[in-house]
């Protein structure tokens, strides 16, 4: 399926195209040359919260294999490749001294991106946090924005020669409400007191790592992502456009607006005046940064309506499975659209220098014919999204990049491996790759 309205050149010459992973999802070796556990391999140890009771002990067996999928990159033509830092193989307690196997681990991967002609985009924190440092209170105690700020110091120093596009932190909304609110991601914490914490300390994280690197890296491109999903009321009631407004202060503000200096969205969702008394004071200032970019994940919308018997948010999602429209695997709607509400929302913040869409994808079941994958409706959903992306980037906005989520197949966190989301199929069973024909598609795009 070729889309002849989207080529390459109309989105300019330094756009950037890439492919975004993540250490937790697809490297396997989960105590290999020292590593120590994170919060997630503990987690899924349970065998009862990950979907099926699947683990990650394997995963895509990244660890081992990175030249080979690093070689599939290559062969899609993929220029910039976002991968993260795994922290406790780098520093296995949490905290100095660092495990030098695991640092160097990442040293030959980055040597050899750089072989391959292709630019590291590396992700500081992608959820995998210390299982050493969560016995101490994780996110949720405030010594984590000391130990977080010399873990990315220690990378600054180790790989800052050789890479220059930085990630601090990964979607801080999704790893606190998941991890520390609704208990359903690791560390499976619940309660308000350990959602707010984790919340105002993730902040003071996200703009402690980025001083690290500013400080540490010569010609940083400095930036961090942010999960946003484009937030719409149910009907045209107050009501229901009020509820819409808390929940797009909750998914899509309160990480980003203190980091641009605006500090957190209390006037359209006034709970979050509970994150006041954890602020020191020195916190407003220390917790802005001056980021080169930021990244958005977008990948539906949702619609609101409000719901009285929801604590402090009065609100509730309707759920897109009974809204007769078109969804992914994940349930999630199909709604290219979202991506042009993005960029047009995020371009209106003066303090965000550019945006790059650091992830978008679909997860779709995937059947081999012929040893082919014929991912029709992945690819459409990523031509569709690129053509609301490139609506935005002709209206003015600051677009300068799309990153497909994902290269592989991979472990979808609590969904364990029932989700595919990889421009190429993963046998599990066999560790066998086949180039879907999104990716193949992507590969002639890019060419
Ligand atoms: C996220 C994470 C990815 C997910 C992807 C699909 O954005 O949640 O960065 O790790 O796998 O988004 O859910």
């Amino acid at each position: 399926m070729d889309d002849p309205k989207l080529r390459k050149e109309e989105f300019g010459t330094q756009f950037k195209w890439g492919v975004s992973t993540a250490a937790f999802q697809i490297e396997g070796a989960h105590d290999a040359d020292g590593k120590g556990l994170s919060v997630w391999d503990v987690f899924s140890a349970g065998k009862k919260k990950i979907k099926g009771g699947h683990n990650a002990l394997t995963a895509c067996d990244f660890y081992n294999t990175y030249k080979k999928d690093i070689g599939l990159v290559r062969d899609m033509n993929i220029p910039n490749f976002r991968f993260s830092l795994s922290w406790p193989r780098i520093m296995p307690s949490g905290k100095r001294p660092g495990n030098p196997a695991g640092r160097d681990y990442y040293n030959r991967v980055i040597d050899f991106l750089l072989e391959c002609g292709i630019d590291p985009w590396v992700t500081l924190y992608h959820w995998d946090l210390p299982h050493a440092l969560e016995l101490e209170g994780g996110w949720t105690n405030r010594d984590i924005v000391f130990r977080f700020s010399e873990y990315a110091e220690l990378c600054a120093k180790t790989y800052g020669d050789r890479v220059k596009n930085w990630i601090v932190m990964n979607e801080p909304s999704v790893f606190t409400g998941a991890g520390y609110f609704l208990g359903i991601h690791a560390p499976g914490k619940t309660g308000l007191k350990n959602y707010t914490r984790a919340i105002h300390n993730s902040t003071m994280a996200t703009a402690a790592g980025g001083r690290a690197l500013r400080e540490h890296v010569r010609d940083a491109n400095i930036g961090t992502t942010f999960s946003c999903t484009f937030i719409e009321p149910a009907s045209d009631s107050e009501k229901d456009f009020n509820a819409a407004k808390r929940v797009d202060a909750l998914l899509n503000r309160t990480f980003i607006e203190p980091l641009l200096g605006l500090g957190y969205p209390t006037a359209d969702l006034p709970i979050l005046r509970k994150l006041e008394k954890y602020m020191w004071h020195n916190d407003a200032k220390e917790m802005v940064f001056d980021f080169d970019f930021i990244g958005i994940q977008n990948y539906t919308r949702e619609i609101v309506k409000s719901v009285f018997y929801v604590p402090y948010i009065g609100a509730q999602l309707v759920k897109a499975e009974k809204r007769n429209v078109a969804i992914t695997d994940m349930k999630w709607e199909v709604y290219p659209e979202a991506m042009y509400h993005m960029l047009k929302k995020y371009n209106q913040y003066d303090g965000i220098r550019k945006i790059i869409i650091t992830e978008n994808g679909a997860s779709f079941p995937d059947s081999i014919e012929n040893g082919n994958v014929n991912d029709s409706k992945r690819l459409e959903y990523i031509q569709k999204n690129l053509e609301q992306l490139l609506r935005a980037k002709v209206e003015g906005c600051k677009v300068d990049g799309y990153f497909v989520w994902t290269l592989t197949d991979n472990f979808e966190w609590a969904e364990g491996y029932n989700q595919r989301f990889g421009l190429v199929h993963v046998d599990f069973e066999t560790q066998k790759r086949i180039i879907k024909q999104s990716g193949l598609w992507y590969r002639d795009f890019l060419k």
